[in-house]
């Protein structure tokens, strides 16, 4: 069942198109890769599909009435927001905000939802300290562990592994596979790792000047994942 289409939608900024006829669907438990150059539009399409930014043109439809609101996010981060000076239970928490209204308290079960999403994210131990004396690893898993707490369908997640090692964005990739196989929530990833979008998506979204969707297998067969494998083979001698 279509979880979440966008229909003939084009994103920019003040009159200025950035994308133009963008056309995608996915079902739930889908996880669809968003890959495109530097400031092709992926963050800002993104932000479109959560509300934060109206669309210039176009439709964005959720089945099952799924409100954007119920959707988590992943921000991409800047310098500023790694310096953040907040715990790391307010911050996981703060994912409660919209179901809060205007409650202006969290209630019990968002507190235990707050506790059970670090529990998740392996970082309940962590849950008293400053956000900001955090290793990028253990960040990233404290932003999603508050996408977590917005829901249970759907994460939205923009660059999670950027600046991270190896071996960490190895572990970042498996948690958020998990996530997809074991809880049902389906993925919408922004990344540049195209090696990573290939191992675990089950679908692409290429933007650029030319504009793909279709399933990975499709994307292989197209020519930007032929130019992706031909030179893999040239990287690897
Ligand atoms: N708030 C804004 N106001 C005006 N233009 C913006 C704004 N945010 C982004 N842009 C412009 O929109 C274009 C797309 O930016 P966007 O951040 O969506 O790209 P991106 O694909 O996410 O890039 P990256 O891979 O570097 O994160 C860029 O030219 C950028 O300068
Ligand atoms: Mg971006």
């Amino acid at each position: 069942m279509v979880q979440l289409a966008c229909k003939n939608l084009s994103v920019g900024y003040e009159g200025k198109e950035i994308l133009h006829n963008i056309n995608f669907s996915i079902n739930q438990g889908d996880y669809l890769c968003i890959v495109g150059e530097n400031g092709s539009g992926k963050s800002t399409l993104m932000k479109t599909i959560l509300g934060l930014h109206s669309p210039m043109s176009g439709k964005i439809i959720t089945e099952n009435g799924l409100a954007s609101t119920k959707i988590g996010y992943l921000p991409q981060q800047t310098v500023v927001q790694r310096d953040f000076p907040a715990s790391v239970k307010e911050i996981v928490i703060s994912g409660c905000q919209s179901r809060c209204g205007f409650r202006p308290f969290y209630n019990r079960a968002e507190k235990q939802l707050a506790i059970s999403n670090m529990k998740k994210m392996g970082i309940e131990n962590l849950a008293s300290r400053c956000y900001r004396e955090l290793s990028g690893g253990q960040q990233q898993r404290v932003l999603l562990a508050r996408a977590l707490c917005a829901t249970q369908k759907m994460l939205l997640l923009d660059e999670p592994v950027a600046g991270l090692d190896p071996k960490v964005t190895e572990e970042m990739y498996e948690i958020i596979s998990s996530l997809s196989k074991n809880d049902g929530i389906t993925i919408i990833m922004i990344t540049h790792d195209v090696r990573a979008a290939l191992k675990y998506a089950t679908h692409i979204l290429h933007i650029g000047d030319d504009v793909f969707f279709g399933t990975k297998n499709q994307y292989l067969c197209h020519k930007f994942g032929k130019e992706y494998q031909s030179k893999g083979m040239i990287d690897n001698g």
